[in-house]
């Protein structure tokens, strides 16, 4: 496993990363990322909610104070980008910020219009990562990635899917294109990604972002009034939702998850994942035995 917890001096984005946090190194650049990070769908998509707002941004503050880094987002979710910008525009401990959005549309200008659109929303200058989203038109915008990445306007570049769809062309693009980032869907109950992604992800040097930790919050259904069993103290794990969390990051080939959340105490659990010992191999076992 790339861990990367003693190497965070290097990096200035780091510099102030809390004791103990457990990071990843990305396999282009050698550059540590916090194993949690921040999904958007939905949670962020509050519009200009008097209410919402102050919650998004006390997330927000809390997913910094407790060493977050990649706050994930996209122009498929709504008022997203724009809460978010607002949020970072507010809070002071933005330093570590890691900007990870995607392309969503078709044709090429359109393309470049949206990601321009994406840098005002968010009050960025550039993103860290440009993703295209569920591979819509990718043939048409990989080229102007790759042009915008040479230019510095973008640092990585990738693709997503997820729910488990069009792995056999995410397969193809991977071995044809040359990426920095790949991101879909793995959590304990939806395992395909074991088979063959992450795998061919590793062997490429791909970094890999897993959405849909809680299999979109489901997961929690399934452990309702059950008691954290005790050996997952070893662990050191404290709620369920470290427990989801610790099983996707401990794959050796993950570089990082993206649970998405409306609630700061949620927050607080699951950037809790970021520390701590994680499950070994054996231990892996035993969590996927559990859940049947
Ligand atoms: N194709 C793509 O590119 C693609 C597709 C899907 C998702 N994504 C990305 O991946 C992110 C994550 O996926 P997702 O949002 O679909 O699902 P998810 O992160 O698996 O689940 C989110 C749900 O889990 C709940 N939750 C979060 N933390 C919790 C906790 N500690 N305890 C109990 N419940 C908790 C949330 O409810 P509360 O609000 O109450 O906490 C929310 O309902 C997305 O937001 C998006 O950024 C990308």
């Amino acid at each position: 496993m790339m861990l990367a917890a003693g190497i965070a001096s290097f990096n200035p984005r780091l510099l102030a990363a809390p004791t103990g946090l457990i990071s990843k190194k990305i396999p282009s650049s050698n550059e540590p990322l916090p194993v949690i990070g921040m999904g958007s769908w939905q949670t962020f998509d509050v519009g200009n909610d008097e209410f919402a707002l102050p919650v998004r941004l006390n997330i927000l503050k809390t997913f910094f104070n407790m060493g977050g880094a990649i706050i994930d987002s996209s122009p498929m979710y709504g008022n997203s980008e724009k809460v978010i910008g607002y949020c970072l525009e507010s809070l002071k401990n933005k330093q570590a910020l890691f900007s990870a959005t995607k392309v969503w549309v078709h044709g090429q200008w359109m393309g470049k219009q949206q990601m321009k659109q994406s840098r005002y929303l968010w009050g960025v200058e550039n993103f860290d990562l440009m993703q295209i989203h569920n591979l819509l038109d990718w043939q048409v915008h990989l080229p102007t990635l790759k042009e915008w990445k040479k230019q510095g306007k973008i640092r990585y570049i990738g693709v997503t899917t997820s729910h488990g769809r069009r792995h056999t062309e995410l397969e193809r693009i991977l071995q044809k294109e040359s990426l920095d980032f790949v991101q879909f869907t793995y959590n304990i109950i939806d395992r395909e990604v074991e088979q063959r992604l992450l795998p061919l992800a590793a062997e490429l040097g791909i970094a890999v972002i897993i959405n849909r930790p809680f299999q979109g919050g489901r997961l929690f259904n399934y452990v309702k009034n059950k008691k954290l069993p005790s050996w997952t103290k070893e662990f050191d794990c404290e709620n369920w939702a470290q427990f989801f969390l610790k099983f996707i990051v401990s794959h050796p080939q993950v570089t990082c998850a993206i649970p998405a959340t409306s609630q700061v105490a949620h927050m607080q659990e699951n950037m809790g994942a970021c520390y701590g010992r994680l499950p070994d191999a054996k231990m892996r076992q035993q969590m996927i035995e559990y859940f049947g």
